[in-house]
């Protein structure tokens, strides 16, 4: 690692630094859920139901019962006191709300029809594979086609009249674009480790919220919360897909509280495709309207959403549709379409990602028949005000992130007929598309303690799901101490910590900065206190205000910190006056120091209710199009955002590459497909599900404009875990249509619409 080479003290806050939890990682120490291993400890398997719809006429689980190791058979009236979880407001979030084998009905192809516990994995297999079920088989509905939807269509966001608008705009788009089933594909696939001690459960869980989970299992459980514990130390992604419970982790609880046993069960890859998620289908019609020298009229942006049978689920794609850009009439409504599938969930920017791919790629349409280029038609349209609430934001660059951008891929030089730009043999073409994420500050409670082996422990029941939450917390420890990361031990992911946020929203990193800073600056406070306190210290008598705490140790403020030399492990200096902060501890015979933070939420702030919270950015795609061969390739991505100041540069710098990477996944290649016949999910592997690669991926390059907004907090910073991948879809459609011709309002882009091009050689 170079962090010698890393600024020292609050310099650090901004600065690229690695991931304190990296080698952890790298040399395989972490320890994810599913590794943790106890003695006694059995495995769970779950049946899936073969059926898209009806109901179990009979399950026969008496060969399974019989084979060797099998210790438990769990089915609809055989699973121990398992309850219903219901929703409270803002107290707890649960994934599917049908407790495991609540009845005979299927509702959806790999709905979970029985479990089997066992000595070994394999003998819980291998029984699991021996019950058999018969079904009363109905015709599933998993129909792709949402518009057969007759329910009620909520309006939101209405101003002006945008019907009569969009009658009387001389320029008009009126197009629909679909956007397919995505599934969350993490690197680990969820699992659950239960483990009873008594009337205590702790459960190890893949979980972007150990809290949340510890309040929904406390009641799925019928156990007070203070007897559930929730661990989630290393996660291996999640997109959204964890951020609430699933139904293995009830299913695990209980096989474990009946055998008082620990038991673990993990979900496979396979079962990932109905059990644990996914982005719904969304089908958006986006009407436009214009006047002929291109100021936008109107926008009607009317969608429907998937969503499974007992679920009401709505992904929000017009979420960003009133404040992006300035339009007098407008309107946004929902339709929520039920079909036979699992419970969808929030994956990576819900709503906005694919409610963006619509309204951004109608904007380029819209351009073109204005003979505009669609980025001058943006800064034109651009909003000075959020006009769907009717505030002031609190900091908006988006215009910037564009200019900036079309800077980077040299846009000036852009033709716009379609086909008109060559090199090496190719046709390229070029696309642009914005991206927006709300922001907010939620709350936090953190613990920072000064402890007598000269190290800073920093506690919070929050989580890093992989995205530098452990290293946020120490660089704001280092910032406010000098005391260099190696001496900073920062622990996450367990419930029983002081309560911090869900890991979603992109909001985790707002809520945990004020929490953290009050906590180390108390604790800082305190020690000074006591130095100048206690009989024994070379501080003694003196005004505590006249002490400073620099380079871990404690001096008098006149004095200026005198500097040594450059620990080279930790990018901190080594000091060489003051009295370190343990030898205080000593001379006052403490065991340590330590101070809570809060965070309080800004939906309570009455000044940051005055604005309208967002960040914003946008991505200038670039294909490359080899039509004798009807091969596309993204070949460049230039990524610039604006998402106030960043406190990691490198991990930023992570969130926009992996969320660009998993733009290029949704504009291409991923589609979860089901089977019309049975509801069954027929790609629900890595060979036909198809995520990018690298041999898939562009040139990446990813800005920040870094401009700190303090209405979110001292820091400046919101939140980037979501918005990277806004905007990427819409802007490779967008460089299709400039290569090939063809636009493409149904995604993922197939050799097939490319057929089409008229553009024949290159
Ligand atoms: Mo994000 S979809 O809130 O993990």
């Amino acid at each position: 690692m170079a962090t010698d080479t890393l600024p020292h003290a609050a310099g650090i806050i901004g600065a690229a630094v690695p991931r304190i939890d990296g080698s952890l990682k790298t040399s395989g120490t972490a320890r994810y859920a599913v590794d943790h291993n106890f003695p006694g400890l059995v495995h769970g398997v779950a049946v899936q139901a073969t059926i898209g719809k009806g109901r179990i006429r009979s399950l026969d689980t008496s060969a399974a019962e019989k084979m060797p190791g099998v210790l438990l058979v769990l089915h609809h009236g055989k699973i121990d006191n398992v309850y219903r979880f219901y929703p409270h407001e803002a107290d707890g979030t649960i994934s599917e709300a049908r407790p495991p084998f609540a009845d005979e009905n299927i509702y959806y192809w790999g709905q979970f029809v029985a479990a089997v516990v066992a000595e070994t994995l394999e003998q819980a297999k291998a029984a699991a594979n021996a019950i058999k079920a018969e079904y009363d088989i109905e015709k599933p509905d998993v129909n792709p086609d949402l518009s057969d939807f007759t329910g009620p269509k909520p309006e939101s966001w209405l101003r002006g009249d945008p019907d009569k608008a969009l009658a009387s705009a001389p320029v008009t788009v009126d197009e629909t674009y679909i956007t397919p089933v995505e599934t969350h594909n993490p690197m680990e696939m969820h699992g659950t480790v239960a483990v009873w001690d008594g009337d205590n459960v702790t459960l190890y869980e893949c979980t972007q919220g150990v809290v949340n989970h510890r309040v929904v299992m406390s009641e799925v459980l019928g156990v007070p919360r203070e007897n559930v514990r929730v661990i989630s130390r290393f996660i291996g992604s999640g997109f959204g897909g964890k951020l609430f419970p699933w139904t293995q982790s009830s299913i695990a609880a209980s096989a474990a509280r009946t055998l008082n046993r620990p038991v673990k069960i993990s979900v496979d890859r396979r079962m990932m495709f109905t059990s644990t998620g996914h982005r719904p289908r969304t089908q958006q019609r986006i009407r436009l309207g214009a006047t002929e020298d291109g100021k936008l009229t109107a926008i009607r942006h009317d969608f429907f959403t998937e969503t499974s049978q007992l679920d009401d689920f709505v992904e929000h794609c017009g979420e960003q549709t009133p404040f992006l850009y300035s339009c007098p009439n407008l309107v946004v409504t929902t339709g929520m379409v039920r079909r036979n599938v699992g419970a969808p969930a929030p994956m990576r920017g819900p709503g906005a990602v694919p409610g963006l791919f619509a309204l951004e790629s109608a904007v380029d349409e819209l351009a073109i028949k204005l003979k505009m280029d669609p980025v001058e038609f943006r800064l034109k349209n651009d909003a000075e005000r959020d006009e769907g609430k009717n505030l002031p934001f609190s900091s908006r660059h988006l215009k910037e992130c564009y200019t900036t951008g079309a800077e980077k891929i040299g846009w000036k030089n852009r033709t716009p007929e379609p086909g008109s730009m060559r090199r090496n043999g190719k046709i390229y073409g070029w696309g642009v598309g914005g991206a927006s994420w709300s922001a907010a500050r939620i709350p936090c409670t953190a613990s920072v303690e000064l402890c007598p082996n000269g190290r800073i422990c920093v506690r919070c029941a929050t989580q890093d799901i992989g995205t530098g939450t452990y290293t946020i917390f120490a660089q704001v420890v280092h910032a406010a101490t000098g005391v260099p990361l190696d001496r900073i031990d920062v622990f996450l992911g367990d419930s029983s910590l002081p309560e911090g946020p869900t890991s979603g929203g992109s909001m985790a990193t707002s809520a945990v900065l004020p929490a953290t800073t009050t906590a180390v600056n108390s604790a800082v406070t305190r020690l000074l206190h006591i130095a100048a306190m206690i009989p024994n210290s070379p501080f003694h008598g003196m005004k505590p205000e006249s002490l400073a705490f620099a380079n871990g140790r404690v001096m008098q403020k006149e004095e200026e910190p005198k500097v040594v030399g450059v620990s080279l492990s930790s990018s901190s200096q080594l000091a060489a006056n003051g009295v370190p902060f343990e030898e205080v501890l000593k001379l006052a015979n403490l065991s340590g120091i330590s101070a809570m933070g809060k965070t309080a939420p800004s939906f309570e702030d009455p000044k940051a209710k005055q604005y309208s919270l967002h960040s914003y950015g946008c991505h200038f795609a670039e294909v490359e199009w080899d039509p004798e061969i009807v091969r596309l390739r993204v070949s460049r991505i230039f990524s610039v955002f604006d998402a106030g100041r960043i406190i990691n540069k490198k991990a930023g710098a992570n969130q926009i590459l992996g969320a660009a990477v998993m733009g290029v996944g949704m504009a291409l290649f991923e589609d979860t497909v089901h089977d019309s016949r049975t509801g069954q999910p027929i790609n629900n592997n890595f060979a036909d599900y198809i995520v990018p690669t690298c041999a898939d991926l562009p040139e990446l390059d990813v800005t920040f404009l870094d401009y700190p907004d303090y209405i979110v907090n001292e820091y400046g910073a919101r939140g980037i875990g979501e918005i990277g991948m806004a905007g990427v879809a819409p802007a490779i459609a967008s460089a299709v249509y400039h290569a090939t011709g063809v636009r493409v309002r149904t995604l993922p882009i197939r050799i097939e619409d490319l057929l089409k091009s008229n553009i024949r050689e290159a």
